[in-house]
C-alpha cells in the first residue's frame, strides 16, 4: 500500500485545474491507499490574506474537498495549522535547504517576477514546508498538477540528503503522480497559460449555471481561418474538453476541426453542458456543507488527531537521529 500526501492553498474556491490536476485524483486514490490530504492554510501567508478572510478561506476548501468525494473515513483530512509538528519540522529541515538551490526555484523566480515588492522569506522557504509536509508522513505519492513538479523534486534531495547526512533510511524519495499518468496543466480560458486563482481565467466549483456558461461563451478561440498549426487558444479548448466530456464528443469535434467545418459556438455549448454536469452537482453539496458547522468542525478535530498522530512520530524519530534527547534525557 502506498502512503499518498498532498495539498491545496487555501487562497481562494477551487477551480477546473485544482479539480482535475489534483482533488479528483485524491479522491480515487482514497479508495486502495494509506491517505492524507490537507489545506495549506500556512501556505497561504506568503501572500497576506486578510485576517478576517482566512478561517473563511480555509472553511471553504474543507467543504469543497468533502463535496468532492473525499470522505473522512477513508483518508485522513486536516488542515495544515493544526498540526504543531509540521511548523518544528519546517525549522529543522530549512537547515538542509541552500538558499541557492531555492533562489533557482521557478515559481521562486516568478513570485519575484510579478510581486517584486512581496518577496518575503516565506516565499523563498516555500519548497521547504511543502518537503515538510511530505515528509512528516514520509509519503512516497503525490497527486498534484504540472507546476508543482519542480517541488518534488527538491522534495527527493532534501529525503535523500537527511538520509545521508545522518545515515539513515528514514524519508522514501516521494514521486509526483497522476492517475492518468502524465502530469497535467488545464489551460485557462484567456487563450493563454494555465488556469489559476488569480489569473480571472478559471470555471470554479462554485460557479453557478449561468456564471459558467457566460464564462465559456466569453472563452478566446481564432477566427477560425484555416492554418497548417491549431491555435493555441483552440487547442486550450480541447485540453479542457478532454477531461470534461466524452471521448467520442472530443473526436466529433476534433474531426469537425480537421474538415474545416468546425462551429466555435456549438463546441462552447457543448463545453459549457459538460462542465455544468461536473460541477454543478458539487457547488450543491458544497453550499449544503457550509451550512452545516458541526459536522465540518467535527471532521478537521478528528482530521488533526490522526495526521497528528503520524506526523509526532516521524518528528521524533528525526530529532532522535539528529542527536535531540529531551529534558528527560538531560
Ligand atoms: P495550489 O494550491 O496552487 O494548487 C493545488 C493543486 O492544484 C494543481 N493545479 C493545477 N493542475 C492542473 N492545471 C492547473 N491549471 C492547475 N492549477 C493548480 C496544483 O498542481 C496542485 O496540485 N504548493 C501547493 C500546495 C501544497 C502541497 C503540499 C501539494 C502545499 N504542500 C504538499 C502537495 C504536497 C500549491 O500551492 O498548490
Amino acid at each position: 500500500m502506498e502512503t499518498v500526501l498532498s495539498g491545496i492553498r487555501s487562497t481562494g474556491n477551487l477551480h477546473l485545474g485544482n479539480y482535475y490536476g489534483a482533488l479528483r485524483n485524491f479522491v480515487k486514490m482514497q479508495e486502495s491507499n494509506r491517505c492524507f490530504f490537507f489545506i495549506a492554510d500556512l501556505h497561504s501567508l506568503t501572500t497576506h490574506p486578510k485576517a478576517a478572510d482566512f478561517h473563511g478561506n480555509v472553511r471553504q476548501i474543507l467543504a469543497e474537498y468533502l463535496a468532492a468525494g473525499l470522505d473522512p473515513e477513508k483518508c485522513t483530512l486536516y488542515v495544515q495549522s493544526d498540526i504543531p509538528e509540521i511548523s518544528e519540522m519546517y525549522v529543522l529541515l530549512n537547515m538542509l535547504a541552500y538558499v541557492g538551490e531555492l533562489e533557482r526555484t521557478a515559481s521562486f523566480k516568478e513570485k519575484v517576477r510579478k510581486h517584486p515588492q512581496n518577496v518575503n522569506a516565506g516565499l523563498l522557504t516555500y519548497p521547504v514546508l511543502m518537503a515538510t509536509d511530505i515528509l512528516i508522513h514520509r509519503a512516497n505519492k503525490v497527486p498534484v498538477g504540472k507546476d508543482q513538479e519542480q517541488h518534488l523534486e527538491i522534495t527527493r534531495v532534501y529525503a535523500r540528503r537527511f538520509n545521508n547526512m545522518y545515515g539513515a533510511n528514514l524519508f522514501p524519495e516521494p514521486d509526483a503522480y497522476n492517475f492518468g499518468g502524465e502530469l497535467i496543466k488545464i489551460p485557462g480560458l484567456d487563450g493563454s497559460g494555465k488556469m489559476g486563482k488569480s489569473e480571472g481565467n478559471g470555471v470554479f466549483l462554485m460557479d453557478d449555471e449561468a456564471a459558467i456558461r457566460k464564462k465559456v461563451k466569453k472563452a478566446v478561440t481564432d477566427t477560425g481561418e484555416k492554418t497548417d498549426a491549431m491555435s493555441e487558444p483552440v487547442k486550450n479548448l480541447f485540453t479542457i474538453m478532454s477531461v470534461v466530456s466524452a471521448p467520442e464528443v472530443v473526436s466529433f469535434y476534433r474531426e469537425a476541426y480537421a474538415a474545416g467545418s468546425i462551429r466555435y459556438g456549438d463546441m462552447k455549448n457543448q463545453l459549457a453542458d459538460d462542465v455544468c454536469k461536473v460541477t454543478l452537482p458539487i457547488r450543491d453539496r458544497i453550499l449544503d456543507l457550509l451550512q452545516n458547522e458541526d459536522y465540518l468542525r467535527k471532521v478537521r478535530k478528528n482530521g488533526a488527531e490522526k495526521a497528528r498522530e503520524s506526523a509526532a512520530a516521524t518528528l521524533q524519530e528525526m530529532k532522535k537521529l539528529m542527536g535531540f534527547k529531551g529534558l528527560e534525557r538531560a
